[in-house]
């Protein structure tokens, strides 16, 4: 399920440690899906909140943690121009993004009866746009500027499934960080 950017003009900004508190509250009513989608469509967080945290990598697109715990975990990721995830899934756990900054493409895949994955719907995401739940996705940065996004993963994702389209291999992806923010943990 995609679902677009609700045109709020005044968002309610909020600090990290507040958007934390009620992560934890919603872990409790197991993260019903419209309320957190509507939460993260009505809020903000200013970036500078993050920013002495983050970097770019010319090499890669970067996952800084800001909170974990064992129901779920909160992420920043850094796109340089051109950078993009491998083809993935999510295998059914609850999970969000929202762009923080710049612009970001998401590129949807179905699986087919033998468990192949074809393209199914490309969509641009602007500041402020939320995807989520997601199935088998990519995110890319196919923009010339740089782009930060959020995520919200329910329960914390440590291997994915990843898909190469052209061979039609699934293998698993150990995902690492590459900062852990260690004043919000
Ligand atoms: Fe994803």
């Amino acid at each position: 399920m995609n679902t677009h950017e609700k045109n709020i003009k005044n968002k309610k900004e909020l600090t990290l440690n507040h958007v934390i508190d009620e992560l934890h509250r919603f872990a409790q009513k197991s993260f019903p899906v419209e309320e957190i989608t509507e939460f993260f469509q009505t809020t903000s967080i200013p970036l500078s909140q993050v920013n002495s945290y983050l970097f770019f990598s010319p090499l890669k697109y970067t996952r800084h943690l800001i909170h974990r715990s064992p129901d779920f975990e909160l992420l920043y990721m850094c796109w340089s121009p051109g950078q993009k995830s491998p083809v993935h899934g999510h295998e059914g756990e609850k999970c969000w993004f929202r762009v923080e900054q710049g612009e970001l493409q998401i590129v949807n895949y179905k699986l087919s009866d033998v468990n192949i994955p074809s393209k199914m719907s490309v969509d641009r995401a602007h500041v402020g746009y939320v995807d989520g739940p997601a199935d088998i996705h990519l995110v890319e940065n196919h923009t010339t500027e740089r782009a930060i996004s959020l995520h919200l993963y329910a329960r914390p994702f440590d291997v994915c499934d990843v898909y190469d389209v052209t061979s039609q291999q699934v293998s698993k992806k150990k995902l690492t960080y590459d900062s852990v923010c260690s004043s919000f943990i």
